[in-house]
């Protein structure tokens, strides 16, 4: 059974020049209109600083999106979407302008949704004007991108503004990888097959790597890059949202509040990593020139805009590890970064040695179990095991064989879900599980703190070159080898 909106929304998009509205939420939006899942009283606010009727917004907007709607816009749908859309002139530094927005919406609508695709800076002057011009109302929602803030303190500092303003009931942070079919699944995978469910503890694990490889570079974003870094870019919010989703206890049940519980106390349960250990747990990286698919890409250093010292990290590696009992002694080993070899995302479980080899005189060592969970491109699961060969053989050889969830969501590409169609569309219904808590939020932050703190103050304090178009830096193979492991393969 398909779900259906049954409450109509003043959905307000402040940014919405932008190049966020442009790429992800018109498309989204369009899609969501599409499969019928927007209500028919709903209406779209594009709010921006320009003197621009709606039809001027309209026109602009249309040409914008043929770039990125991976489809040929049609007429009808367009038109349908076009007819929700009211441009409205504000500057978000002038509380005046607040009640311009004030007069557009309407106020017999129970719920308006307020997303803020704007830069950090921008938002508290939003919270103030819509708090000023009491559209801040309890059933009124605010969506906030990320970064949230480039450190604990900063963070905070968001937080503590927009709670003058909103509760957290109504505060819909997105991580778009949150949004994610493939990521979603994991809690079936894990939750609802009871043989992953037995197994998936220290007893039976080795360690999990989950690697989230990019090609791109930095796209024309220097001077939010070069501020970041992968570790604030990537690591502080995706690869710990999927660190914790598969390192979680079953939650009561999958409300908002019961997920985002168990989340958290995963992210308090990370050790450490800080100056006293930092060299053995962490590499860094930055991309210098090379070749990606047959192309030369330029370093880092030679991007837009680039400051020809920048010490920033483009590729992160990490040896993490938790604090409790499920988890103790099962390595996550983490590993990010632009530019490299394939895009591609995976976490894949080795599962531990067998205690003893009953066929050691035909096979000397027998291979870990693995789990190999595809999560982007074209999403699987593989499991890899040990099979006898065939044949009439006085010992018993084995050989390598694989299960496989193959093309389970090609099978089903026409049901699957862009992440911010599902976003915006939880959002429109008011359901939090996809979203990021304040306390997620601030616990990340807790715990890349002291990385960032300990890179700056350690006596090696630049990251490692690597060339564009390979798998990062050695040191992140020597993070594994150390241990006697090594990263799994692309294939
Ligand atoms: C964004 C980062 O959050 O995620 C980008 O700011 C990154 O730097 C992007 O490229 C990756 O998202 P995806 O969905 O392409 O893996």
């Amino acid at each position: 059974m398909s779900i259906e909106i049954n409450q109509a929304c003043d959905l307000v998009i402040f940014g919405a020049k932008g190049d966020l509205t442009k790429r992800k939420l018109l498309p989204a939006l369009y899609k969501l209109e599409k499969s019928k899942k927007i209500h028919k009283y709903t209406r779209i606010i594009a709010s921006g600083r320009a003197d621009w009727s709606t039809q001027d917004y309209i026109k602009i907007v249309k040409t914008a999106i043929k770039n990125f709607l991976n489809e040929e816009i049609d007429d009808f749908i367009w038109k349908k979407l076009s007819s929700r859309i009211y441009f409205c002139n504000v500057d978000v530094y002038k509380l005046l302008h607040f009640f311009r927005l004030k007069e557009i919406l309407d106020q017999k609508k129970n719920i308006t949704i307020y997303y803020c695709a704007v830069p950090p800076n921008t938002l508290n002057s939003i919270f103030i004007g819509l708090g000023n011009a009491n559209l801040n109302s309890i059933s009124s929602r605010i969506v906030l991108e990320k970064p949230l803030g480039t450190c604990l303190k900063t963070s905070k500092i968001i937080n503590n503004q927009i709670s003058k303003y909103f509760l957290e009931s109504q505060i819909f942070r997105i991580d778009h990888y949150l949004g994610k079919e493939s990521i979603l699944n994991l809690l079936a995978l894990r939750f609802a097959n009871s043989f992953f469910f037995h197994n998936w503890n220290n007893t039976a694990i080795d360690h999990i790597q989950i690697t989230v490889s990019e090609e791109v570079g930095i796209e024309g974003r220097w001077n939010y890059f070069d501020t970041m870094g992968q570790m604030k870019d990537m690591v502080q919010n995706h690869l710990l949202q999927i660190l914790t989703i598969l390192a979680m206890d079953q939650p009561k049940d999958i409300t908002a509040e019961n997920i985002r519980h168990e989340k958290v106390k995963i992210l308090r349960a990370l050790n450490p990593i800080d100056i006293k250990n930092i060299n053995k747990k962490t590499v860094r990286g930055q991309y210098c020139s090379g070749l990606i698919k047959g192309v030369k890409v330029p370093s880092y250093l030679e991007e837009y805009g680039a400051n020809k010292t920048s010490a920033t990290e483009t590729f992160v590696a990490i040896k993490a590890s938790l604090n409790n009992k499920k988890w103790s002694g099962v390595p996550f080993y983490l590993r990010t970064g632009k530019r490299l070899a394939h895009k591609y995302s995976e976490i894949v479980v080795f599962f531990k040695k067998m205690p003893t080899n009953l066929f050691q005189n035909s096979n000397k060592e027998l291979l870990q179990n693995k789990l190999v969970i595809r999560l982007e491109p074209h999403s699987n699961i593989k499991f890899e095991f040990l099979n006898k060969t065939l044949g009439l053989e006085e010992e018993y050889k084995l050989e390598h064989s694989q299960l496989k969830s193959s093309n389970f969501y090609e099978k089903n590409s026409k049901n699957s879900i862009d992440a911010y169609e599902r976003l915006l569309f939880e959002s429109m219904r008011g359901i939090q599980s996809l979203f990021v808590c304040r306390d997620e939020v601030e616990e990340a932050w807790k715990w890349i703190d002291p990385i960032i703190d300990a890179w700056k103050n350690s006596q090696n304090n630049t990251p490692q070159l690597y060339m564009s178009g390979t798998w990062g830096p050695k040191d992140a193979d020597l993070l594994l080898l150390r241990d006697n492991r090594y990263w799994y393969k692309f294939n």
